[in-house]
Order: structure tokens, then C-alpha cells, then sequence
């Protein structure tokens, strides 16, 4: 049963021409670290980039990002946040608003209007493109973002092995419910070279990511391989895993430019 996008829950959001969100069906797998890979490299294709942290629970793109603790947004008029700048991208994160040592401790609800709060009460300036950085799994704040927010496709993210296949399913499935299109699969953790043999070893099984891109007619954007650090931003800037994202870029923006923009969401109005 499809389950349509609301009219009266829709988030308003301006400035964003798409909306690409970055998911899995669980943690771990590099989601964060794809989100912001992805976002330099489109910023590298010329394009105006925004990256929301959507992981209200546990932010990650804050030290990501190098937005050290205390950088606070400025608010606009009293209602709107101002973007953070970081790394040439405009930027919005719970941790710009929360301690590192303060758990968020709420419940669902209130976890789902902090996240249309972030994506709707942010100044985003003319932005080709927002990524937003998923959490995992296929909860309240998850289908938040799908049912109520103009997405206008997700980028899965798995890792080579079965297990993290069933859980990118399910991330996809949920998507689908709601007809958002997968733009494309990145495959993640996909091969380790090993320094001093020189080898390629692949330590998560392989071909995942092909088998699930060809399972949902989706590109297979990128396969990363392990690269120590990556998570720290700037090493997706260089090397093997810059080669992965700016492929992955120029594939989206191909896959994006066949979208209708969503800014006029599709909202399916049921009666029942
Ligand atoms: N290709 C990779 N090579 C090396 N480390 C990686 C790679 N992808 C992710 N990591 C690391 O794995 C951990 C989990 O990645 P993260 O992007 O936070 O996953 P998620 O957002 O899905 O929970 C982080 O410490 C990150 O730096
Ligand atoms: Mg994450």
C-alpha cells in the first residue's frame, strides 16, 4: 500500500531547488560520510550546495565539517537560522544547536519537529541542491523527511555485504512507498588496498551494490574503497575516493536534471 504525501503535513521549504537525501537502512555504513563526499564533489560540478544533517539523535556532520563546538547559527528575524558556511557549503546540524555532551533525550514527535524546523527554518540561499544526511533506519524522523519534505530522489548507501543489503532494502523500500526515486547507489566500504602488498582486498563480500543498483534500475554512482580518515572531510577531497565522488556527482546531476524539480511537490491527497 502506498502510503502518499500529505498535503497538510508538508514542509515548506524555500531557496532549494532539489532535495537529495542520502539513506541507508542502518548505521554505520558511511551514510555521513557519502552525505558530505558528495556534497563537495557537486560543489567541484559548480553547483550551489547545502548539506543537512538530519540525524537528530547524533549529528555527525558538525566535527565533520570542522564547525568547532560554541559556532552557533545566527537567527535572522527572530524565526529563521542562517546557514553555517563550511567547506564552501551551506550548512545546518543539530550539533550547531546542541552540546557534543548533551544527548537529545526526546521523544519522536518532538524529534520530527526539530527536523522540520532545521529543513524549513533555514535561510538556504538559491541551492541547487540540499543533501541531506540521513540517520538510519526506517523510523518516525525517516519518513518525516519522505512523506512530508519535497524530496526529490535518495541516494542509497550500502556496504558490499548481505546483511547491510537487506537493511538498504528496507531504506529503499520506504522511499518507494512514497514515490521518490532512487537516483542511484553508492557502495561503500567496497575494496581495501592493502599498502604494502598492493592488493585489492575486498573484506565485505562483493558486488552488493551492483546487484542492488541493478535490482532498483538505479545507477551504481560510486564504490569507495576503504580509506582510512575519510570521515574527516577533506580526505574526500583527493585520491580514489575524489575520482568515486565526482563520477557520483556528474551522474546525479544527469539523473536530476531527467527529475521534475519538487518544488511543487507531488502530494497525493487520499480520501479515506
Ligand atoms: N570508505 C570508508 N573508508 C574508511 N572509513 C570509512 C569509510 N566510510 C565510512 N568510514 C568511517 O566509518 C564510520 C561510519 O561512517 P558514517 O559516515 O558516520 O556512517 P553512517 O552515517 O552511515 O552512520 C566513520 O568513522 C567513518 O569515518
Ligand atoms: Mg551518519
Amino acid at each position: 500500500m502506498n502510503a502518499p504525501r500529505q498535503a497538510s503535513q508538508a514542509v515548506e521549504l524555500t531557496g532549494v531547488r532539489n532535495l537529495v537525501a542520502v539513506a541507508s537502512g542502518k548505521g554505520g555504513v558511511g551514510k555521513s560520510t557519502v552525505a558530505l563526499g558528495l556534497a563537495l564533489a557537486l560543489k567541484r560540478e559548480g553547483a550551489k550546495v547545502g548539506l543537512l544533517d538530519a540525524d537528530i539523535y547524533g549529528p555527525s556532520q558538525g566535527s565533520m565539517l570542522g564547525v568547532t563546538e560554541g559556532h552557533r547559527p545566527k537567527t535572522l528575524d527572530g524565526r529563521r537560522f542562517e546557514p553555517m558556511q563550511a567547506l564552501g557549503l551551506q550548512c545546518m546540524s543539530m550539533s550547531f544547536l546542541a552540546s557534543e555532551r548533551t544527548p537529545m533525550v526526546w521523544r519522536a514527535p518532538m524529534a520530527t519537529s526539530a527536523l522540520r524546523q532545521l529543513l524549513s527554518q533555514t535561510a538556504w540561499h538559491d541551492l541547487d541542491l540540499l543533501i541531506v544526511d540521513m540517520p538510519p533506519g526506517t523510523g518516525d524522523i525517516q519518513l518525516t523527511m519522505a512523506q512530508s519534505a519535497p524530496v526529490s530522489g535518495a541516494v542509497i548507501v550500502t556496504t558490499p555485504q548481505d546483511l547491510a543489503l537487506i537493511d538498504a532494502r528496507k531504506g529503499i523500500e520506504m522511499f518507494r512507498k512514497v514515490e521518490i526515486p532512487v537516483l542511484g547507489v553508492v557502495e561503500n566500504m567496497s575494496v581495501f588496498a592493502c599498502p604494502s602488498c598492493g592488493k585489492e582486498h575486498s573484506l565485505f563480500g562483493e558486488g552488493g551494490g551492483q546487484l542492488l543498483a541493478a535490482e532498483y534500475a538505479a545507477p551504481l554512482l560510486a564504490r569507495l574503497p576503504l580509506i582510512p580518515g575519510l570521515g574527516e572531510g577533506l580526505a574526500a577531497q583527493d585520491g580514489a575516493a575524489a575520482t568515486q565522488f565526482a563520477q557520483a556527482a556528474k551522474t546525479l546531476l544527469a539523473s536530476l536534471s531527467g527529475v521534475a524539480s519538487t518544488l511543487a511537490p507531488t502530494i497525493t491527497i487520499q480520501d479515506d
